[in-house]
């Protein structure tokens, strides 16, 4: 309207305000003439009265480019000419734009950056892009894609679902951390269905079976990192066993997605109660995998021959990291992973904390890494294994020899005062531990305070030598 017009700072006379007043206005200004108010309140309120249109406010018309990018903002769909915006101005559109519009739009035209950070923060309240790597479209997409695969109810969802999104979204999942995986709904069976199943001696009930990873894994062509755990939160009342474990099909469609995805490097796939079988079932897949370097199986159920196939994945592939952690893994397992160990393994960390390994099982990895040359392990953990002396004395001799150990953590073992001996002496030789966990271990307390101040002083001098090597740089 014309009065947009008008500049703002044109004082508008009093008689036009007295103009647009209602009666009943007037009457009351009539009696008191501004008499209460002082002039600046009087003042303003003379403004406002003298819009007819509402919407109509004090300040200037917004210049042309402006009014363009807004007219762009409303638009995006139909104009898609973000590419040739300036990047204040695609700045600007990105503050504007609505978050709900279709991914296949935006996902293509918006780069990282303001807009994919209102969608994450609108939708998810905590919002920590740093694991990201400092990416949001990463973060949104990873975790669009994951809330999906969550919620998908097995012959319910439609897998397109999932694979409409693929195409999107498979530049930027680099991660996905899935931590539940729902099975199919149950059909609420009749009394007598029941009865005639338990006559065919058919009491397996239905299998359930989850989100089939066959399908996706080989097409998501940056993945580098999945989490797995079948489970369901919140089950609440509905609890059942089978909620909590994988199944024998899940097992292979999962084993032959994980062989295509090429990308991968790290799996991670714990309380699944995985047995011997299953896990020989992924391992067999996973062998010669061409980026594999972190495998995590921890809280499950694989005894010594799970346990066996995966020491043969240790020879067969480039692990770095291996997790066993909380497994039902006894000396057998433990002597062929410490023959592993011994075969130029690249391991740079184990972790058998939470096993049954016993001394024999113990004694076996000390052995294997006393002498070796090739040695790369950095990290052990034996923690809660029911190691004694003779695996104290052991690893005493291995840490004596100054190889290229870093960590060890034996907590909650019963190594004893001559166990706690034998690793004070070896401490004394020792400069490269700097991590040394010996707590409930009921070793003497001379011997746990003279490896404590060890490592201090070699975690001291360590963090002495980084600091010169940085000034030096
Ligand atoms: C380790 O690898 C080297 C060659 O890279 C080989 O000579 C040696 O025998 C291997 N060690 C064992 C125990 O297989
Ligand atoms: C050592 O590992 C190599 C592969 O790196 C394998 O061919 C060889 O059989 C292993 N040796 C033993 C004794 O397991
Ligand atoms: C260590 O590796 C070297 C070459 O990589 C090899 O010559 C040597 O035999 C290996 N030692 C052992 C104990 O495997
Ligand atoms: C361990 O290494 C340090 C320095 O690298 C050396 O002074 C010490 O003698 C070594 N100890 C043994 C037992 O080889
Ligand atoms: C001890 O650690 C240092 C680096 O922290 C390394 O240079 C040295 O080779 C290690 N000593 C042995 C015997 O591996
Ligand atoms: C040793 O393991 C226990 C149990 O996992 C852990 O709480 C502790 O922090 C570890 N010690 C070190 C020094 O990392
Ligand atoms: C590690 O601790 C020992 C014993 O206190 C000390 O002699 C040694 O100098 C320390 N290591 C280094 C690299 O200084």
């Amino acid at each position: 309207s014309i009065r947009h017009l008008l500049p703002t700072s044109l004082p508008f006379q009093r008689n036009d305000v007295t103009e647009h007043k209602t009666p009943a206005e007037m009457s009351r200004s009539s009696y008191h003439p501004g008499a209460n108010l002082n002039p600046a309140e009087d003042y303003r309120r003379g403004r406002r009265i003298i819009a007819e249109d509402p919407d109509w406010y004090l300040t200037l018309v917004p210049c042309l480019s402006k009014l363009c990018l807004q007219s762009i903002i409303k638009n995006f769909e139909g104009l898609l000419i973000f590419e040739e915006l300036k990047p204040s101005e695609k700045e600007f559109v990105q503050e504007g734009l609505s978050t709900s519009l279709p991914l296949d739009v935006t996902a293509n035209w918006i780069t990282d950056g303001v807009y994919w950070k209102r969608c994450c923060e609108g939708r998810w309240d905590l919002c920590d892009v740093s694991h990201y790597g400092n990416s949001w479209k990463r973060m949104f997409f990873e975790r669009h894609m994951e809330n999906i695969i969550e919620l998908f109810i097995p012959e319910v969802t439609e897998t397109n679902k999932v694979l409409d999104l693929v195409p999107i979204c498979k530049n930027y999942v680099k991660r996905l951390d899935i931590t539940q995986l729902l099975p199919p709904i149950k059909e609420p069976q009749t009394e007598e269905e029941e009865d005639g199943l338990e006559l065919l001696g058919n009491n397996e009930g239905p299998s359930i079976d989850h989100f089939n990873f066959n399908i996706l894994l080989s097409k998501l062509t940056n993945l580098e990192e999945l989490h797995l755990v079948y489970r369901v939160k919140q089950c609440g009342m509905n609890f059942e066993w089978q909620m909590f474990e994988m199944t024998d099909r899940d097992c292979v469609s999962l084993a032959t997605a994980l062989k295509s995805c090429m990308t991968l490097k790290l799996l991670r796939l714990h309380e699944s109660h995985i047995d011997d079988k299953k896990c020989r079932l992924l391992v067999k897949h996973l062998l010669d995998h061409p980026s594999l370097r972190k495998l995590d199986f921890s809280y499950n159920l694989i005894g010594d021959r799970g346990t066996r196939a995966v020491a043969k994945l240790l020879a067969r592939s480039k692990l770095e990291t291996l997790n066993m952690c909380c497994n039902e893994i006894r000396e057998h397992g433990a002597k062929a992973i410490a023959h592993a160990l011994s075969n130029n393994s690249t391991l740079l960390s184990l972790n058998l904390r939470l096993n049954r390994l016993g001394d024999e099982g113990g004694q076996a990895i000390g052995k294997a890494l006393l002498n070796n040359d090739n040695n790369t392990l950095l990290h052990l953990h034996l923690g809660g294994n029911t190691l004694t002396a003779p695996t104290a004395i052991a690893l005493a001799k291995v840490i004596a020899q100054n190889k290229t150990l870093k960590g060890i953590n034996l907590s909650c073992n019963n190594l004893g005062v001559a166990g706690g001996k034998a690793l004070e002496e070896a401490m004394s030789y020792n400069t490269n531990i700097t991590e040394c966990d010996i707590r409930q271990t009921e070793v003497d307390e001379q011997s746990v305070s003279f490896i404590n101040q060890v490592v201090w002083n070699n975690k001291s001098s360590e963090k002495k030598k980084k600091t010169q090597e940085n000034k030096s740089k």
